[in-house]
């Protein structure tokens, strides 16, 4: 089966894929206002950094038939959902510009141009990042990776499961170790299923196995995404990354985030200074209604963590493959202009 769009404009309107009910049941979620797409991203009906940013932009556009005014609240309420990835605030700024310089009349169509232009650079990106991130892998070997940074997470192709999936269209041989990524198992429930149908070999681990596999089994590299990245190379991503770096590092495993241009912060220089969501206690104790331990157990829940620059191997963009000392090797691939 061919993966179905995650993100789609259709008749005026957006359609997200519903990625709460993965894998067992293939939903839509159906967003007219600005407002419906701010709730389908705080619950995660949509997820992933760039996705986040695409469905941003496409809400501000559900909001410009009822003027500039509308489109400003509207991305006041989209800025309000999750504080992390950086692509949200990156395609807000984007589309606000637009707004500004548009002509009341027109305003709808500038924003539905520059919101597809969003989504088609982030396609392009996760094709071009595929290609750069492939030449990293060997011709066979294993791969671990830690959420679900794939086709789901972005316009298409995705950025850790783009590389993977153009290193096997070179025709080298890669299975993947996803770990599940406890609490709300994007592992388990989004890179099976979305490897699953591209039919790539996958075996699924719990979070805490990756040190002990690394130990046991021949791995060439870990590869994650990432939903904010500073200017001196530290990656905020998906709660338990941390713990895999650390991990590649003592086995000498290579550790590589693969993230887009639009991933990055350069406003930022350290990783402290990454606003980090803390979720719902809930999401810990308990998982679609099945309660794990008794109902009012002390739980701290950050949807994420941050992997300081000296544990990362690469980092690997659209425009090539940035080593330390990243404040360099960023700002010469991305931050000059083109
Ligand atoms: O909470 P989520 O599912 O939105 O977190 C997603 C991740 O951490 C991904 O690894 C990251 O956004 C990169 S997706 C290309």
């Amino acid at each position: 089966m061919a993966l179905p769009q995650t993100i789609e404009w259709r008749k005026n309107s957006l359609v997200l894929l519903d990625q709460r009910t993965l894998p067992e049941e293939v939903r839509f979620f159906f967003c007219t206002t600005a407002d419906d797409v701010a709730q389908a991203i705080e619950t995660m009906v949509v997820r992933g950094a760039p996705a986040i940013g695409i469905a941003a932009a496409y809400g501000m556009v559900l909001e410009a038939p009822r003027g500039k005014e509308a489109v400003r609240a509207a991305s006041k309420r989209l800025a309000r959902t999750r504080p992390t990835a950086v692509n949200l605030f990156w395609a807000l700024e984007r589309m606000e510009k637009v707004a500004e310089v548009s002509e009341p009349s027109r305003l709808f169509e500038e924003l539905l141009r520059e919101a597809r232009e969003i989504f088609a650079e982030d396609l392009e990106c996760c094709r071009s990042m595929g290609r750069w991130g492939a030449s990293l892998l060997p011709p066979e070997g294993n791969v671990i990776t830690h959420c679900n940074a794939g086709a789901l997470a972005t316009a298409g192709h995705g950025t850790a499961l783009g590389v993977i999936r153009s290193a096997r269209e070179e025709g080298k041989k890669i299975h993947v170790y996803a770990d599940e990524t406890r609490p709300v198992l994007q592992g388990a429930r989004l890179t099976l299923w979305e490897l699953q149908e591209d039919s790539v070999p996958v075996t699924l681990i719990t979070d805490g196995m990756g040190a002990f596999l690394m130990a046991r089994k021949k791995i060439a590299a870990v590869i994650v995404g990432a939903d904010r990245i500073t200017s001196r190379g530290d990656v905020a991503n998906k709660i338990g990354t941390y713990s895999l770096a650390l991990a590649a590092r003592y086995h000498g495993v290579p550790f590589y985030v693969a993230a887009p241009r639009s991933t990055f912060d350069f406003s930022l220089t350290r990783g402290e200074d990454i606003p980090i969501e803390e979720r719902s206690p809930e999401e810990v104790r308990s998982f679609r209604g099945t309660r794990f331990c008794r109902e009012h157990s002390s739980v701290w829940n950050p949807a994420f963590d941050v992997t300081p620059p000296e544990l990362v191997s690469a980092i690997i963009t659209e425009r090539g493959i940035a080593r330390a000392p990243y404040e360099e090797s960023l700002r010469v691939l991305l931050k000059d202009p083109r």
